[in-house]
């Protein structure tokens, strides 16, 4: 079905409803998107092209979309094969089209595809190309994703191609932000900003500084919804913003946790139940059971983080590894941590957690912390209690 997004601009990128992890990891709600689009004036040009699981839904969109004419230009914002596994089958059917790619793009292109271009342009900061009226103004965007990252602003639509910026786990048949619930948008795209992009804030800075020097009408991102009006580009480019920074986004306590018999859970539980009854905003994760990527997103919003773990063959519970692989990864900044550990004979996952977590510069320990000996006795409700208050007293 042909989707114009403006009377020469047509959306021809494809869903998988039922892709169930991205990059293999990372699980998938309700499936994901691979955004692509095409613009229809005195040249045609497609903004990037789309991912091997829906390949064939996406030619067939392409050459209705094209309806007869010739395919001029091809714009590579990221060569992730996310957004190029079809370019060897358009460039088949449209041989004569000029690729503008910059120029990492085009070495990993060869790398990938092991070919190469016939016409290939490659792109530098500032490269401006006119289709008639659409004028396309490229820039480099670094590390967001990939060091080869270029984003276009096109001056006729004030419409911003971001690359992977402002993408989402996200998938819908509705392409507009404005019909759609922007903070189910919001939580996917922070979701796949921080496990997607998170550790290149300073590049993404950059990035934004360059972008923002334009009036931004429309963002059309490579993954999830097409950002069309004025209150959600504001409010994404103010996230954006934040994470880059590695600010918090509000005041409150992040709780995450893992047990084994359930006394850990108790601990974290009582903690949690203490800090609302103190008007503290708190969000509680288990990661016995939510996924890793959910705990790095909540990550991101929480200046304070208390963790929860028990001791687990002399070492630690191997998903409390996870997460802290997570944060380290992505090098989080800006957090005041607090370590509880559990231990029945010899009580080390708190020590191992104090190491792995001085590890990531930038951060705090908190100097008030909690050994619970297998089970919590009436003592260790008073530190807990104890806790609770200096959290509050920092995050109410
Ligand atoms: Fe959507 Fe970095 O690829």
């Amino acid at each position: 079905m042909l989707r114009k997004i403006e009377d020469d601009v047509c959306y021809i990128g494809c869903s998988n409803p039922t892709q169930e992890e991205f990059e293999g990891e990372i699980p998938l709600v309700d499936g994901m998107s691979y955004n692509s689009y095409l613009t229809l004036d005195e040249k045609t040009c497609l903004q990037d092209t789309v991912d091997l699981s829906v390949v064939d839904e996406f030619i067939a969109n392409l050459k209705e979309a094209l309806n007869g004419r010739n395919l001029d230009c091809i714009v590579v914002h990221h060569l992730e094969p996310d957004h190029t596994s079809a370019m060897l089958k358009v460039l088949e059917l449209y041989p004569s089209a000029k690729v503008y790619i910059s120029a990492m793009g085009y070495t990993m292109f060869q790398n990938f595809f092991q070919t190469t271009i016939k016409n290939v342009v490659i792109v530098k900061e500032g490269d401006v190309l006119s289709l008639g009226k659409h004028q396309l103004t490229f820039f480099a965007a670094q590390m967001v994703h990939w060091p080869e990252v270029i984003m276009t602003y096109d001056s006729y639509n004030k419409t911003l191609y971001s690359a992977d910026a402002f993408g989402a786990f996200y998938q819908t048949d509705e392409l507009s932000i404005k019909n759609l619930d922007f903070n189910k948008y919001l939580d996917e795209s922070r979701r796949y900003y921080t496990n997607i992009i998170g550790k290149y804030g300073p590049q993404v800075l950059i990035a934004l500084a360059k972008a923002l020097k334009f009036e931004i009408k429309k963002i059309c991102s490579l993954h999830g919804p097409i950002l069309d009006d004025e209150k959600s580009i504001n409010q994404i480019l103010d996230k954006y913003k934040l994470w880059a920074s590695f600010t918090q986004e509000k005041k409150g306590v992040l709780i995450c946790y893992c047990s084994i018999y359930g006394n850990t859970k108790k601990a974290a539980d009582s903690l949690f139940m203490t800090l609302q009854n103190k008007g503290v905003d708190v969000s509680i994760i288990n990661l016995n059971h939510i996924d890793t990527s959910y705990a790095l997103s909540q990550s991101f919003i929480y200046k304070d983080i208390v963790i929860l773990c028990p001791t687990f063959n002399n070492d630690i519970y191997p998903k409390m590894e996870m997460y802290l692989s997570f944060l380290k990864a992505r090098m989080i900044k800006n957090k005041r941590f607090t370590i509880i550990e559990n231990g029945s004979w010899v009580p080390a996952a708190g020590k191992i957690i104090g190491k792995i977590l001085s590890g990531i510069p930038g951060n705090e320990i908190s100097p008030l912390t909690l050994t619970i000996k297998s089970s919590l006795k009436p003592g260790d409700y008073t530190v807990l209690n104890q806790i609770a208050e200096d959290l509050a007293i920092k995050e109410r």
